[in-house]
C-alpha cells in the first residue's frame, strides 16, 4: 500500500532557487550521463536537487533502473518522493557521482557545505571514481574563501579547542552555525556542530590541516581532488 500523505509526496525544493536556469542546464547534462543499472552517489543541495529531478524523469520515460546514494536526509527524501531507490556506502560503492558546490576556484578546489552535508557529501566523492561537480557561474570564484566561510564540522564537546586551534590559521571570524526554524545551533545529520570560518588566506593544506585538530569531524575543504567540473 502507498502513502497518500501530502507532505513526504511534495516535490519542491524549499525556497527560491538561485540561477535556475543554469543550475537546469547542469542537470541535464547529468541525467543525461545516466546509464541503466549505475549506483550513483547523490550531493545535496538545489543543483542536486535539480539533477535528482530530471534523472527520475529519464527513468520514468525510458524505465530505467538505478539506484542513488543519498548525501543527506534532504535528497534521500527526495528520492524517495522520486521512487528513486537508494542504498549507502556499507552495501555498495558507487559507480559515479554528482553534487553542487558554494565555491569553486582555477584548480577545481571547493568549498561545499552550505547546507552542512559536507561530512556524507566527502565520504560519497571519495568512495566515487568518477565525480562532477555541478556549478552555475556565480560559483567560480578566482580564490577559495572570495564568498563563502569554510564550514568545520565539530563534535560539540570540542567547540572552544576548535575555535582555539583555528586560530593558528590565522581564523579571521569564526561563528557557530545557527538553526533556522530552531532556536540554538543547526546539529548536523551527525549531530555535530557547524563553525563558519573565514580566514586571511586559505593555504593548500589546510584541508589536512584542520582535520587533524581533535574535535573536527570534517571542513568543507575539497583541495586536490579529480574532479569533474559542469557549468550550466
Ligand atoms: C550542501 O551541504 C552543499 O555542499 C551544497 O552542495 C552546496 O551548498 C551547493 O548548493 P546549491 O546547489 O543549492 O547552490
Amino acid at each position: 500500500m502507498k502513502w497518500s500523505n501530502k507532505i513526504a509526496n511534495t516535490i519542491e525544493w524549499s525556497g527560491e532557487i538561485s540561477n535556475r536556469e543554469q543550475k537546469e542546464k547542469a542537470a541535464e547534462f547529468i541525467a543525461k550521463r545516466v546509464k541503466d543499472g549505475d549506483v550513483i552517489g547523490v550531493g545535496s543541495g538545489s543543483t542536486a536537487f535539480l539533477a535528482v529531478v530530471a534523472i527520475a524523469k529519464r527513468m520514468k520515460d525510458e524505465g530505467l533502473s538505478i539506484t542513488a546514494i543519498p548525501t543527506s536526509n534532504e535528497v534521500s527524501l527526495t528520492c524517495s518522493i522520486l521512487g528513486i531507490p537508494t542504498t549507502t556506502l556499507l552495501q555498495k560503492k558507487p559507480d559515479w557521482a554528482f553534487d553542487g558546490a558554494d565555491e569553486v576556484d582555477q584548480n577545481n578546489s571547493l568549498i561545499k557545505g552550505r547546507g552542512g552535508a559536507m561530512f556524507a557529501e566527502k565520504l560519497v566523492i571519495s568512495s566515487s571514481p568518477e565525480s562532477y561537480i555541478l556549478v552555475d557561474e556565480s560559483k567560480l570564484v578566482s580564490y577559495l574563501g572570495e564568498k563563502f566561510p569554510v564550514p568545520v564540522e565539530v563534535d560539540p564537546r570540542a567547540i572552544n579547542l576548535v575555535e582555539t586551534k583555528l586560530g593558528d590559521f590565522k581564523a579571521t571570524e569564526i561563528k557557530l552555525r545557527p538553526a533556522k526554524g530552531k532556536d540554538g545551533p543547526v546539529i548536523t545529520e551527525a549531530g555535530n556542530v557547524i563553525l563558519d570560518v573565514r580566514f586571511e588566506k586559505i593555504g593548500y593544506d589546510f584541508e589536512k590541516e584542520i582535520k587533524a585538530i581533535p574535535g573536527v569531524i570534517e571542513t568543507g575543504l575539497f583541495t586536490g581532488y579529480d574532479l569533474k567540473i559542469v557549468k550550466g
